[in-house]
C-alpha cells in the first residue's frame, strides 16, 4: 500500500518532474513506486540485472542480505530447519501458516495420492537419449503435465490452482527419479504411499527390483533438511521467471517448466553440480592455492563456484547450517571424502584472502549442498534436480500469489535501444 511520503525527481535539463509515492512493505526498505515517472518526465529507468527493482510485493518470504536472514511467512529458517520437515514447510509457503495436525495430515495424504505418473508420461522418457540431462527431462516433462491435466485446468480457478500445486509437488520427485533411472537403464519404481514424501523418494531412487533398499535414516534426514533450505528464496532468477511467464497467464506446468530451465545455469541452481566439478578439477588440497589465485584473475573466467550471492553479502544463512549437516552426514554415513578437504581448505583461503572479503563472497547454500548429495550417493547431474523438487513449492507458492493480487499486469520491461537508427532498404543487387 503506497504510504504518505513521496519522493520528487526533477530533469533539471527540462524541468519536468514526477511525484513518486514510495510503498512500504512490512520489513525491508521502501521503493519508490516509478508508475508514472515515463508519463511525467518521459524517461524510463535502467536496472540491467534488477540489482535496486522490486518486482512484485510479496507475503511469502522475505531476506535481509547484509544480516543474513531468511524468514518464510516470517519463520527464520534457523527454526524451520531444526523443527519443521519439507512437506510442513510447502504447506507453510502455499497458505501462510502453519499448519495444525488435521491439517497436515490431509495435506500429506492428498500429496501422497498425487504422486504417480500418468502411464503415458511414463512413455515419454523411452524418447530421449539415454545420455539426456536429467535436467532436460525434468523440464520437458513437467511442461507436458499441461496435456495431461488440461481440463481441471482454469487458472482463474482457485480449487484448480491449489490442485495444480498438490500435483506439481507430489509428482516432482516421481518425475524426478523416473529421469534418473531411465539415464542409467534401470526400470521405473512406482511411488510408495506408505513412506513419507522424501524417504519415498530415495526408494523411488535407489530400490531395485531385486532386493529390498537398507536406507540410512541419515539420509532421508539430510535430504529433507536440504530441501527445506532451498524450498524457496524470494525473486530470484527462476521464481522471477515462473512469475513472468505466470503474468501472461500461461498454466502452472508451463510456467514451473521455464522456472526449472531458468534454475539450471551455473550462475542460479546449477551452482550445486558446478561446485562439485570444480572440486574435482582442483583435485587435491595443494591446488587450492593456484585455484583462488585463477579466481582472483579478470583475464582468467574461472570464477569460485558456490562463492558470492546477488543479496547475501555478509553470510548465507542456509550455508551456515548446512555445513554443520555436511560434517554430520558424512560421519554417519562412514564417508570419507577427500573432496571435502578440498572444500574446507578453499573455504578457509577465500575467506581470509582480501579480494573475497571485499567483495564479500561467502560459501552459499551450494557450496555444501553437492558434497552431502554426493555422499548420499546422488549423481552429479541430479544435484540441480534434487534443487528443483525443492524448489516447486516456492514457485507454484508465488505462482498461486500472483494470481490472488488484483490488478496484476503482464511483465514487460522497457530497454535501452542501441541499434542502427531509422534507415532505407537497400535492394540486394546494390548492397
Ligand atoms: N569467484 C570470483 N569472483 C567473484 C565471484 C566468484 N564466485 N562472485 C563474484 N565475484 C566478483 C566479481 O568478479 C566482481 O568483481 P569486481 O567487482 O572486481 O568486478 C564482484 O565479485 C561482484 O560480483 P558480481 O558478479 O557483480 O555479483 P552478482 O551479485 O552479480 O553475482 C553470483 C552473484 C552470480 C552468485 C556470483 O557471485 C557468482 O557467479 N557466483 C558463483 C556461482 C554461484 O555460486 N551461484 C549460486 C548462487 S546461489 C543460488 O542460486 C542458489
Amino acid at each position: 500500500m503506497p504510504d504518505a511520503k513521496i519522493v520528487k525527481l526533477t530533469d533539471e535539463s527540462n524541468n519536468r518532474s514526477s511525484e513518486l509515492p514510495l510503498v512500504t512493505g512490512t520489513l525491508g526498505p521502501s521503493c519508490i513506486d516509478l508508475g508514472t515517472l515515463y508519463r511525467d518526465t518521459g524517461h524510463f529507468t535502467y536496472d540491467p540485472g534488477y540489482g535496486s527493482t522490486a518486482s512484485t510485493r510479496s507475503a511469502i518470504t522475505y531476506i535481509d542480505g547484509d544480516e543474513g536472514v531468511l524468514l518464510y511467512r516470517g519463520y527464520p529458517i534457523e527454526q524451520l530447519a531444526e523443527h519443521s520437515n519439507f512437506l510442513e514447510v510447502s504447506y507453510l509457503l502455499l497458505n501462510g501458516e502453519l499448519p495444525k495436525q488435521a491439517e497436515f495430515a490431509a495435506f500429506e495424504h492428498q500429496i501422497t495420492h498425487h504422486t504417480m505418473m500418468h502411464e503415458s508420461l511414463k512413455n515419454f522418457f523411452q524418447g530421449f537419449h539415454h545420455n539426456a540431462h536429467p535436467m532436460a527431462m525434468l523440464a520437458a516433462s513437467v511442461a507436458s503435465l499441461s496435456a495431461f491435466y488440461h481440463d481441471d485446468l482454469d487458472v482463474d480457478n482457485p480449487d484448480d490452482r491449489r490442485l495444480a500445486a498438490i500435483r506439481l509437488i507430489a509428482k516432482m520427485p516421481t518425475i524426478a527419479a523416473a529421469a534418473y533411472r531411465y539415464s542409467i537403464g534401470w526400470p521405473m519404481r512406482y511411488p510408495r504411499n506408505n513412506l513419507e514424501y522424501v524417504t519415498r523418494f530415495l526408494h523411488m531412487m535407489f530400490e531395485v527390483p531385486s532386493e529390498p533398499l537398507m536406507l540410512n535414516p541419515v539420509a532421508a534426514k539430510a535430504l529433507d533438511l536440504l530441501f527445506i533450505l532451498h524450498a524457496d528464496h524470494e525473486q530470484n532468477a527462476s521464481t522471477s521467471t515462473v512469475r513472468l511467464v505466470g503474468s501472461t497467464g500461461a498454466n502452472p506446468y508451463a510456467s514451473i517448466a521455464a522456472g526449472i530451465t531458468a534454475l539450471w545455469g551455473p550462475a542460479h541452481g546449477g551452482a550445486n553440480e558446478a561446485v562439485l566439478k570444480m572440486l574435482e578439477e582442483i583435485g587435491t588440497p595443494d591446488k587450492v592455492e593456484t585455484a583462488v589465485r585463477r579466481a582472483k584473475d579478470k583475464n582468467d573466467n574461472f570464477r569460485l563456484m558456490g562463492f558470492g550471492h546477488r543479496v547475501y553479502k555478509n553470510f548465507d544463512p542456509r550455508a551456515r547450517i548446512i555445513r554443520e549437516m555436511c560434517h554430520k552426514v558424512l560421519a554417519e554415513l562412514g564417508v570419507n571424502d577427500p573432496l571435502l578437504d578440498v572444500a574446507m581448505k578453499l573455504e578457509e583461503a577465500a575467506l581470509k584472502d582480501d579480494y573475497f572479503v571485499e567483495r564479500k563472497l561467502y560459501p552459499n547454500v551450494d557450496f555444501y549442498s553437492g558434497i552431502i548429495y554426493k555422499a548420499l550417493g546422488i549423481p552429479t547431474e541430479m544435484f540441480t534436480v534434487m534443487f528443483a523438487i525443492a524448489r516447486t513449492a516456492g514457485w507454484i507458492a508465488h505462482w498461486i500469489e500472483q494470481h490472488e493480487t488484483p490488478g496484476a499486469r503482464i511483465g514487460r520491461p522497457r530497454q535501452v535501444y542501441t541499434g542502427a537508427v531509422p534507415r532505407d532498404f537497400i535492394p540486394a543487387a546494390k548492397r
